[in-house]
């Protein structure tokens, strides 16, 4: 397969050994059963758009569904194919090699699974594919929609302190954290804020961007901005509670650091759009003047 600089770049191509780290990831992988379980019913009618290994099609098709399993990359839809064989699967499982932006199924469905989900919805093309596919859809077979899986996010930012040394070599980079895990080099400077929140069903938003305010709670010298996605994989509103998973968090570094005082407030900026390589958020950070 030959692939673009812009593949390579935003993280498009996830090689093989990516995708068992992405299933030894039991809370991504739960939260995604749990929320398949609960959205797709024996004799529903299934898609999932960049179906990787084929764990969550395999999910959909043992509730009894019929699935349709897009992947574009040959390798992984070669190993979606021996997974399948390997787990005896005799099911309705079509495994489809092809592009997403291209591909609807030969009939409505009533569900969509889609996780190509980065933290902050940068590198991977779930909010302009998950567009895209409302528009040939709707075009193709009218409303309503499906259901979809996740069913909406919720985009968060924290300031922190972080410590960029790393055994006396300073190098301030993006860095990745497990959600929940201590973190012992970074220091909680205020709560995270929210400032986008969509449903995929709804309009998505075509900016990932804010100007807000937050407020630190300590001092310290706030030099970096936690970047929070909790993906709610589904809505159980009988139940009164969600299924939700959220991604890796992502610490930005910021070119200029502001030293803080509990109670201060600082105003947020960042644009960026959904996609976009992590170096396109380049927030910047401003004292707010006392009232
Ligand atoms: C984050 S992985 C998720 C894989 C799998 N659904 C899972 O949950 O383990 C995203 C998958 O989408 C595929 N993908 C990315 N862009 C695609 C496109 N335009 N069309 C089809 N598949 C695509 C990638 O190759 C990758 O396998």
């Amino acid at each position: 397969m030959t692939r673009s600089h812009e593949e390579l770049e935003l993280g498009q191509f996830i090689p093989l050994h990516y995708h068992y780290h992405m299933l030894n990831d039991n809370t991504r992988v739960a939260g995604f059963k749990a929320a398949i379980e609960h959205a797709v019913h024996p004799g529903s009618r299934v898609l999932e758009l960049g179906g990787g290994t084929g764990v969550l099609s395999f999910f959909a098709a043992q509730r009894g569904a019929r699935v349709w399993c897009v992947e574009r990359n040959p390798q992984l839809a070669h190993e979606a194919r021996k997974n399948l064989a390997r787990n005896h699967f005799s099911g309705e499982l079509e495994v489809i090699e092809a592009d997403a932006f291209d591909y609807l199924p030969p009939g409505p469905v009533d569900v969509v699974i889609c996780e190509m989900i980065h933290v902050a919805m940068l590198r991977e093309k779930q909010i302009p594919l998950i567009s895209s596919f409302k528009q040939r859809y709707l075009e193709k077979f009218g409303g309503p929609l499906p259901v979809f899986v996740p069913e909406a996010f919720i985009h968060a930012v924290q300031p922190v302190h972080q410590s960029f040394n790393f055994e006396g070599y300073y190098a301030p980079a993006p860095l990745f954290q497990e959600p929940g895990a201590e973190q012992n080099r970074t220091w909680e400077l205020g709560q995270p804020v929210v400032y986008q929140t969509a449903h995929y069903k709804d309009a998505l938003p075509t900016r990932c961007n804010w100007d807000g305010e937050i407020t630190t709670e300590r001092a310290g010298t706030l030099n970096a901005l936690r970047f929070i996605t909790k993906n709610i994989l589904a809505i159980l509103p009988d139940e009164h509670r969600s299924i939700d998973w959220h991604s890796q968090y992502l610490v930005i570094p910021l070119e200029e650091s502001l030293q803080v005082d509990a109670g201060q407030k600082v105003r947020i900026r960042f644009d960026c759009a959904p996609g976009d390589p992590l170096d396109a958020l380049r927030p910047e950070i401003f004292p707010c003047r006392m009232a």
